[in-house]
Formats: C-alpha cells, sequence, structure tokens
C-alpha cells in the first residue's frame, strides 16, 4: 500500500517529465462550492452549511449507487434528486429557492491559486483538463464563469461513459479523451476517494488535503499529498 507522502516530503521535481497531462476534478478541487453557496445564506441562514454538506454527500453517494446499479442519468439529474432529499431531511421547502440553489452549479468561481498555476503548466508543454462527473453543460457553464477556457485543454464530462468516477471506466474515458495511457497522467483532486480510486486505475494521482484531514483506509492511497495548488509546479518540476 503506498501511504500518501505530506507535503513537505514530496521531493520536487518528482513528476519531472513523467507527465504529460495534469487532469483535475472539478467540484470542490477546481471549483469552490462553499464560496458560491454562501452566496444563499440570505435564504437559508446558517443552514446554508449544513444543507450543502448534506447534499453533496447524497450527490455522491447517488453517484456510487447508480453506477453499481446500471441506473445512469446524468449529474444534473443526480443534483436535483440530492437536492430534493436533502431539503426534505432537513425541512427546507420552496421551488423558487430550489431553482436558486441550483443555478449555483451554472455560475461557479475557481479556486484563485488554480486560475494562478494553470497557465505554467500549459507554458511548460502538459495538457491541461477537467475530468468530472458534471454534466457537459453544467461544466461548460462553469469554466466560463469562472474565466478558464482559455486555460483548460480540454474539459470532460464522463456523462458519456454512462458511469461516473470513480468506476474504472469513468477514468479510462478521460484516457481515451486525452489520448494518453494512464501513466502518463497525472490526477488531482480534493476528494480523498476519488484520488485513491484514480491511483487504483492508474493514473499518478496528487491527493489536495486543504483541509489536512487524516488519510482514508482505502486499498490504494494517493501517491502524492499537497495542501495547495501552488505546491503541484515543484511536484511537476516545472
Ligand atoms: C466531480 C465531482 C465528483 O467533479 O467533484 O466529478
Amino acid at each position: 500500500m503506498t501511504p500518501p507522502r505530506p507535503s513537505s516530503t514530496n521531493p520536487p521535481g518528482c513528476l519531472r517529465d513523467a507527465v504529460d497531462a495534469c487532469v483535475f476534478d472539478a467540484y470542490g478541487t477546481v471549483f469552490d462550492l462553499g464560496s458560491a453557496f454562501a452566496r444563499c445564506r440570505d435564504s437559508l441562514g446558517n443552514k446554508v452549511g449544513p444543507l450543502l454538506a448534506m447534499w453533496r454527500s447524497k450527490q455522491t453517494t447517488y453517484t456510487w449507487l447508480r453506477s453499481l446499479m446500471g441506473e445512469h442519468v446524468d449529474f444534473w439529474h443526480v443534483t436535483g434528486n440530492s437536492l430534493d432529499s436533502a431539503m426534505a431531511a432537513m425541512g427546507i421547502r420552496g421551488d423558487a429557492l430550489r431553482s436558486r440553489l441550483m443555478s449555483v452549479w451554472f455560475r461557479l468561481d475557481a479556486f484563485p491559486e488554480v486560475k494562478k498555476v494553470l497557465p505554467g503548466l500549459r507554458k511548460a508543454g502538459l495538457k491541461t483538463a477537467i475530468l468530472s462527473n458534471g454534466s457537459p453543460t453544467m461544466l461548460t457553464a462553469a469554466v466560463r464563469s469562472a474565466g478558464l477556457h482559455d486555460l483548460l485543454s480540454h474539459v470532460i464530462s464522463v456523462d458519456a461513459a454512462n458511469v461516473f468516477k470513480p468506476h474504472p471506466q469513468a477514468y479510462q474515458f478521460g484516457v481515451d479523451q486525452l489520448n494518453l495511457p494512464p501513466e502518463k497522467i497525472c490526477f488531482v483532486a480534493s476528494d480523498p476517494c476519488d484520488a485513491a480510486a484514480a491511483t487504483s486505475f492508474g493514473f499518478r494521482t496528487v491527493w489536495l488535503n486543504r483541509d489536512r484531514r487524516p488519510p482514508e483506509h482505502l486499498p490504494r492511497r494517493p501517491e502524492f499529498e499537497i495542501g495547495s495548488v501552488k505546491e503541484l509546479p515543484a511536484l511537476l518540476g516545472i
């Protein structure tokens, strides 16, 4: 089992010349959901945090179950189903509020350090991509609202694969779109389960552990761990 390296022991340049693409998970890795949904505090008060946490947890669980059940629908549908469940569980009602919460997924900001690091990755000759469960329309809107359209060579929704990450076929879809072997792809995710499954699939993996959470106990662990995207250029040797 590959233990994750705390960021302080990731020797600089350990991925130098080893990969041809740097691929990012979208929500929570590239896009800052917390700040986006905080804009709904006027309608939800201090329920906004707990609602988002329950919503994201159900959204993730529903994607896992649908892939296991072979009952694929797009991420927009899953996002609506999981919101309905979370709102009911918390006794929150209102069609107008539901529409407002769903619309937030089309107007997201990128974490500032992501926008700062992407140009250098491209200048170094790396393909830069998003590989996400998000539906194509959700990702297109979010990339444009965040001003990332000129910084990414690929925006890949796994929706056409008819499964969600962390199913191996979802990662394989990214390999096919990038036309690179898995070992030539550095995959960065803030969700340790996504990073662990991507490691098992064969990507070179980086867990973006901004909150310094303890590692998950899964069969494979991310190869590297960083606390900020700012550490990525050094890891890639650029
Ligand atoms: C994604 C979610 C899982 O972007 O963060 O795929």
